[in-house]
């Protein structure tokens, strides 16, 4: 894609791009539902991550072998997983791009950030405290990046266009679990000490609250939020909360229900407050998706469920899976790419689970 960081002062590449824009994006008719998403717009954390901290201090990162391998070019881009996150598929499906870029990436043109980019950052939450443990960037810093995009749409193709632009776009949040796995239940109990579980729950839902507003009140008018995953049933949280592994933690999987509940009744309400002329404000419900999954792991087509596919897959993340790790043959076969993420096979699965719930979103 063509590269440039000076784009303000760069009409005829604008131009350039536009044209490209229209030749390699499906028209209006052959689109999914003849929807009119103009754009992507994503936050969040490792799951929607294609690379953010590749260009930050942290040790949480994916841009080695294994991550990767069954990308396009089997290039390890950042994405903690084997090929593409479940937001380059939702981009692919609505019809916008291939992929999502991450912002960060110092050769994203403006065309990028005109269909769509990722602000997430692997290991980040709502709790700013969560991504202050592993050095990345707190969802807050995500929506400023934001609004320094906006400004560069603004000063390209002015406020209007962008308005328009913003308003037709999908915003979609996926974070939170780090907050209870790395945060609350982790290693350095920070919260815990001084908060119980509901009490730390408020505070989650409060700080993803202000992003919501934040968003919708840059103009976002299609916000999809990602609950929180069954977090008991993955690997690396099965094997640190009990060495027997004897299946799924149902006490973390109650933390993730109860947390799910109420952030449900807050959207239904943000919904009902705000959102008038066709604005959606929704519940993307991957609790009850990857439970199916792997509940029906063998009907799914997979070998395994409870390991990654990525060493031992028993605890190994970021650092943790490389290049001298052993790797299961075929990672169509895993739910979970290494202990935490799950690989593509079940990002597809759980996007084609969420179908119905896209399309409700990037329809009228
Ligand atoms: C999409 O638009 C075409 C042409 O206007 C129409 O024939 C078709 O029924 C529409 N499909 C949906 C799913 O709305
Ligand atoms: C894949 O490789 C081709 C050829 O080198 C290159 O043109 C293309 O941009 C690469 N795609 C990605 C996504 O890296
Ligand atoms: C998966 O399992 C759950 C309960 O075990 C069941 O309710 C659901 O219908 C199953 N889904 C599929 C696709 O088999």
């Amino acid at each position: 894609m063509a590269s440039s960081s000076h784009i303000t002062s760069l009409p005829l590449l604008f131009l350039l791009s536009i044209t490209y824009l229209a030749l390699t994006v499906q028209s209006g008719e052959t689109r999914p539902m003849n929807n009119s998403i103009s754009a992507m717009y994503v936050f969040g954390d490792s799951t929607v991550d294609p690379g953010n901290n590749n260009y930050i201090l942290t040790i949480s990162k994916a841009n080695w072998y294994p991550y990767g391998k069954d990308f396009i070019n089997h290039t390890a881009t950042g994405r903690f997983t084997n090929g593409k996150l479940a937001t380059d598929l939702i981009a692919l499906y609505i019809g916008i791009k291939e992929f999502l870029p991450a912002y960060l990436d110092p050769n994203i043109c403006l065309q990028d950030m005109m269909s769509g980019v990722s602000f997430a950052s692997a290991s980040s939450g709502y709790d700013p405290i969560t991504a202050a443990l592993n050095n990345v960037i707190h969802v807050p810093k995500q929506l400023d990046y934001f609004k320094s995009l906006k400004a560069k749409l603004e000063q390209s193709i002015g406020k209007e266009r962008t308005e328009e632009h913003i308003k037709k776009a999908l915003f979609l949040i996926s974070a939170g679990t780090n907050d209870f796995i790395i945060n609350y239940y982790g290693g350095v109990p920070y919260r815990r000490n001084s908060m119980s579980v509901l009490e730390f729950q408020n505070l989650v839902l409060d700080q993803a609250k202000k992003l919501y507003q934040g968003l919708w009140d840059e103009g976002a008018r299609r916000i999809a939020v990602i609950g929180l995953p069954p977090m008991g049933c993955v690997p690396a949280v099965m094997t640190l909360d009990s060495l027997k592994r004897e299946g799924c933690d149902e006490d973390r999987n109650a933390v993730a229900r109860a947390y799910n509940a109420m952030l449900q009744k807050e959207l239904i309400s943000m919904q009902n407050k705000l959102a008038t002329n066709g604005a959606k404000i929704m519940y993307f419900d991957i609790y009850n998706s990857l439970t199916s999954i792997i509940q029906n792991y063998t009907k799914y087509g997979y070998d395994k469920w409870d390991t990654g596919c990525c060493g031992t897959g028993l605890i190994e993340t970021s650092v943790l899976c490389n290049p001298s790790s052993i790797l299961c043959p075929d990672a169509s076969k895993y739910v979970f790419f290494d202990s935490v993420h799950p690989s593509q096979k079940a990002c597809q699965d759980i996007v084609e689970i969420l179908i119905p719930t896209i399309n409700s979103i990037i329809t009228d």
